[in-house]
């Protein structure tokens, strides 16, 4: 087999488990005979030429540190012709030959536009987002680190929600994707789960706390997706001005929840996925997404990965409202 030149590069928002990817891309890579090109910044770190050779110490003591040490970026210059042009003079300029991306949504969609207009180079996608709102895969790298930073920041809001015997909206990133935040609620034994994906009626959610309430439970928790104009604020002010005998607090949770060392099962799908886009170079493939369906490591054009899917699990809200009577 022919050895290749490998470009890894993060991007989008950072997620815990993306050093455990970046190190297994690295290592699978080199023991295979190939080269591996770090790129610093991602689509804008590569239009720029950060690009330095790896070794297999260059990774070395990353797999439990949260963040990335490649660095990451948010990049409009690379949504357009003049801004990928530069990139793909950038990647001949290193001798690279295949690319591996790892990211969310927009990381994916980058490397797919780029791939459309430079077909001689090899895009392979790795899922790493705390939304896990990508599809074709049944989770993503970071997803499962950040549900347990959220349960254990609940669990201490829960002891003086009690305390006080108030009721707490708390509010957790997700983007336009509920996942977190209908996860997080059944972790945490929330009494309500708010997801964008749900019209929540204030009367409905009111009468729930009220019930509960009634029913002896001294606290409630209110787990509510971010929104810029539906968020735990909204929820909060509203059922204060119109029930004004609860006691109501809001924690928005922010960017914690992105952060800190990663669970070791978000280090284990992250070291395999890594593993497994080198092999996905390896058999030539192009233009895929590497992920985990069933259990199974499988391929998932670009498209798909990134194409609009129904966000929340309506078993698992029903769940929610199960389990919170
Ligand atoms: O996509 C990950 C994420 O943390 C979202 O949940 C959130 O909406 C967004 O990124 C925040 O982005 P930034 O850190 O750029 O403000």
């Amino acid at each position: 087999m022919k050895s290749k030149v490998i470009g890894v590069l993060t991007s989008g928002g950072d997620a815990p488990g993306m050093n455990a990817a970046v190190r297994a891309v690295t290592r699978a890579a080199i023991a295979n005979g190939h080269k591996v090109k770090a790129i610093y910044h991602g689509y804008q770190g590569l239009i720029n030429g950060e690009i330095e050779d790896f070794t297999t110490e260059s990774v070395s003591g990353i797999i439990s540190r949260g963040g990335t040490i490649l660095k990451t970026a948010r990049c409009r210059d690379f949504t357009s012709i003049e801004g990928q042009t530069k990139a793909y003079e950038q990647l001949k300029k290193a001798g690279i030959d295949s690319l591996i991306c790892i990211g969310g949504n927009g990381t994916l969609t980058g490397a797919l536009e780029f791939a459309a207009e430079f077909d001689d180079v090899q895009c392979i996608g790795i899922p790493a987002t705390i939304d896990n709102d990508i599809n074709g895969t049944d989770e993503t790298i970071g997803y499962d680190t950040t549900l347990n930073t959220i349960m254990d920041c609940v669990d201490k809001i829960r002891d003086t929600a009690a305390s006080h015997e108030r009721i707490f909206f708390v509010e957790v990133m997700g983007r336009d994707a509920g996942w977190l935040a209908q996860s997080s609620a059944i972790a945490c034994g929330a009494e309500a789960a708010i997801v964008p994906e749900e019209q929540t009626n204030v009367d409905q959610l009111a009468q729930y706390i009220e019930k509960g309430i009634r029913k002896s439970k001294n606290s409630s928790i209110v787990i509510v997706s971010e929104s810029p104009d539906c968020g735990a604020m909204h929820y909060a002010e509203r059922v204060t001005k119109e029930y004004p005998e609860f006691d109501v607090r809001v924690s928005i949770l922010g960017h914690m929840q992105r952060g800190g060392s990663p669970t070791a099962h978000d280090r284990i799908i992250a070291s395999a996925l890594g593993a497994f886009a080198v092999q996905a170079i390896e058999e030539g493939q192009h233009n895929v997404m590497v992920g985990i369906s069933n259990g199974e490591f499988v391929y998932v054009p670009l498209a798909k990965a990134i194409k609009v899917q129904d966000k929340s699990d309506k078993t698992l809200l029903d769940l929610v409202k199960t389990l919170s009577n």
